[in-house]
């Protein structure tokens, strides 16, 4: 492992050696959310005004982080978000991001707008592996990606329902960055001054979305960066259309980006197997409520009939056992990682994982907390 990555000790730690890595805009679409980004700081902020009631005296010398995730086992109570356009921080991100969520024994969400296709992953990877297809307009396109997962042996969907149209990120607008990214008089000194990301970006040219291939009109390439696939997207997706993809997957079905707790009632008594509670990492409605905040009263609506899985804002192993504490079975981590892969490609979103398990476990330790059943409401003060 490299020095600099060895040194990093936590995820700011990763994030900061990315941004040295990255073209501010290249950095900015990936660290950044919409408007003022008030979801985006709100998500972490809401862990931190959490206070943690920790037990002593418990034996604690031996710790297990294991749990079951959608029925099956997993060596952390995470799994990696899915994310799209990351191969644009590092060639081959998304394979690089699956290898070490099998590796450190997490499942893997590959999202519809990554560089790598649905079979590339599935061969390269290895470990459980989930599929996020966006739903677009072009529906026969969508059912040929569920298809394809289904062939590819996928074990579960992650149905994205918080993205009708694309978010308004303002640092993309103002890095005139889109997708795919030009060069421009405007942008050429961000470009430049990295040329460890632009020289190679220059001689093999930027990398395609393979899963969009033959969409409409499409070679790959979208052009919107705000959100990759915006403008393709189906506005009108409603819960009928939902129901007709969940009858005809029958496998593990997850739907990602709820905040309410009427819509979660809904969407378990529907028979999804997981919810993710999600704001989409800040990055679509600006002021959405912090993830944190919104949980109790999902887990109490779903009353078990799902699992409930919370993203937004982790960034410490500390804020994996507060998600647990207030009901969540686990949680997803974005950015968290993607810092990671986008420092130093594979070893970086490993470096990523371990600095999560090791906080994790630390946490658990000084909770009193043997085992991730022991992590329970009453560490969280009233
Ligand atoms: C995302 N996210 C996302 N979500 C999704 O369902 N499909 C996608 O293609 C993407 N793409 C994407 C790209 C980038 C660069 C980021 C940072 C995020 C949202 C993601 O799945 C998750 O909800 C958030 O990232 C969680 O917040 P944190 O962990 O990043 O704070």
């Amino acid at each position: 492992m490299a020095p600099a990555l060895h040194r990093a000790q936590s995820i700011a730690q990763l994030r900061a050696l990315a941004r040295r890595r990255l073209p501010r805009a290249v950095f900015d679409f990936f660290d950044g959310g919409a408007e003022e980004e008030i979801s985006l700081g709100a998500n972490t902020a809401a862990f931190e005004q959490a206070r943690l009631l920790p037990r002593v005296l418990t034996d604690v010398s031996q710790v297990d982080t294991a749990t079951r995730l959608l029925g099956a086992p997993s060596a952390l109570p995470l799994a990696i978000a899915p994310m799209g356009a990351i191969g644009l921080g590092w060639r081959g991100a998304d394979v690089a991001v699956a290898r070490a969520a099998a590796a450190a024994g997490v499942p893997y969400t590959l999202s519809s707008a990554a560089h790598s296709t649905i079979e590339e992953v599935a061969r390269s990877a290895g470990g459980r592996l989930w599929f996020q297809p966006y739903m677009l307009r072009q529906t026969e396109f969508v059912h040929g990606w569920v298809e394809r997962a289904r062939a590819a042996d996928y074990e579960a969907l992650v149905i994205t329902v918080d993205l009708p149209v694309g978010g308004n990120r303002e640092r993309d607008r103002r890095n005139h960055f889109t997708l795919p990214f030009r060069l421009t008089p405007r942008n050429f000194l961000d470009f430049a001054s990295r040329p460890g990301w632009s020289l190679p970006m220059l001689l093999r040219g930027q990398p395609v979305m393979g899963n969009m291939v033959g969409l409409a009109g499409g070679s790959g390439k979208t052009t919107s960066a705000g959100s990759t696939v915006g403008s393709n997207m189906d506005a009108s997706f409603g819960w009928d259309a939902l129901q007709r993809i969940r009858d005809h997957w029958p496998r593990k079905f997850i739907v990602k980006g709820v905040l309410r707790a009427g819509d979660a009632q809904r969407l378990a008594a529907m028979g999804c197997d997981a919810l993710v509670v999600s704001n989409h990492g800040g990055r679509q409605l600006d002021g959405a409520m912090p993830t944190f905040d919104a949980l109790p009263a999902v887990v109490a609506a779903v009353q078990g009939r799902a699992e409930v899985l919370l993203d937004g804002g982790v960034r410490r192993g500390r804020h994996v056992v507060q998600a647990l504490a207030a009901g969540a079975s686990g949680v997803l981590v974005g950015r968290g990682v993607l810092y990671g892969v986008a420092a130093a490609g594979e070893p970086g979103a490993r470096r990523a994982l371990e600095i999560l398990r090791e906080e994790l476990t630390r946490t658990m330790r000084l909770c009193g907390c043997r085992s991730v059943g022991e992590i329970d409401r009453a560490l969280l003060a009233a």
